[in-house]
């Protein structure tokens, strides 16, 4: 198998079909991986393909891997979430590959939003700093309460609630489209992609 062959492209109606494979490979890698997990919901991530918001890989008919986005308060923010990559695909870039799409679905979207991360996993800390994304305290995330109840299916939940929110084992890392140090990096990284691919992401004045 070759990584070319995996199409990554904007899910739409005809991938609803791929939603409970989509959560039951989520829930399957939290479980090794010991996380916990925000909670999806199957009519949630539905929603999300319907509204453009999703982005699926696929082998043929197989499912290759997914991941989506959400603004926040009041489109102030958005984040890329809920990245999954089944084992069998792993280690062949398809990670980076479909983050560079949901960046560029966010970017467009929302040009004037900052795009934000919690993670505590390496591979997404790499391909966040990658695209310009700096590290940051949590106060410089969301305060909208629906994005923050995301994190009550964590195993970890509770160091959140003692912290005041403060602090958790999550990195909180941030993509500001107003500096200049975070867009030099996002167009550096998508340089390897197709000059069409990346044009569209940033305004002329960029
Ligand atoms: C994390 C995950 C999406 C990576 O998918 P992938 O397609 O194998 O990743 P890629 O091949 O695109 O690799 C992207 C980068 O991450 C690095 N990477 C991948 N897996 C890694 C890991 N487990 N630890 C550290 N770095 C890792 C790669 O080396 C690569 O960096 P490089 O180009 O500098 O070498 C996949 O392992 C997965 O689905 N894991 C379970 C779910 C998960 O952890 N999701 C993230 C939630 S925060």
């Amino acid at each position: 198998m070759k990584p070319e062959d995996v199409k990554i492209i904007i899910a739409d109606e005809s991938h609803i079909s791929y939603v409970d494979t989509i959560l039951s490979t989520i829930e399957a890698a939290a479980k090794v991986r010991g996380t916990g997990i925000a909670k999806r919901d199957p009519e949630y991530v539905k929603k999300k393909i319907r509204e453009g918001k999703a982005v699926i890989a696929l082998y043929g008919d197989e499912f290759a891997g997914f991941s989506y986005i959400e603004t926040w308060g009041n489109k102030e923010y958005v984040t890329t979430s809920g990245l999954i990559v089944p084992e069998k695909f792993r280690g062949m870039g398809l990670a980076r590959r479909i983050k560079h799409q949901t960046f560029s679905l966010a970017r467009k979207r929302w040009p004037e939003a900052k795009i934000f991360s919690l993670t505590s996993g390496a591979a997404v800390m790499k391909l966040n700093t990658a695209l310009g994304y700096l590290p940051v305290t949590f106060a410089d995330l969301t305060d909208d309460e629906d994005f923050w109840k995301g994190c009550q299916g964590c195993v970890n939940y509770d160091v959140l609630q003692r912290t005041g929110r403060r602090y958790c084992i999550c990195t909180g890392m941030l993509f500001d489209p107003k500096q200049k140090m975070c867009t030099d990096a996002a167009k550096r990284e998508l340089k390897s992609e197709k000059k069409s691919f990346w044009k569209r992401i940033f305004s002329n004045k960029d």
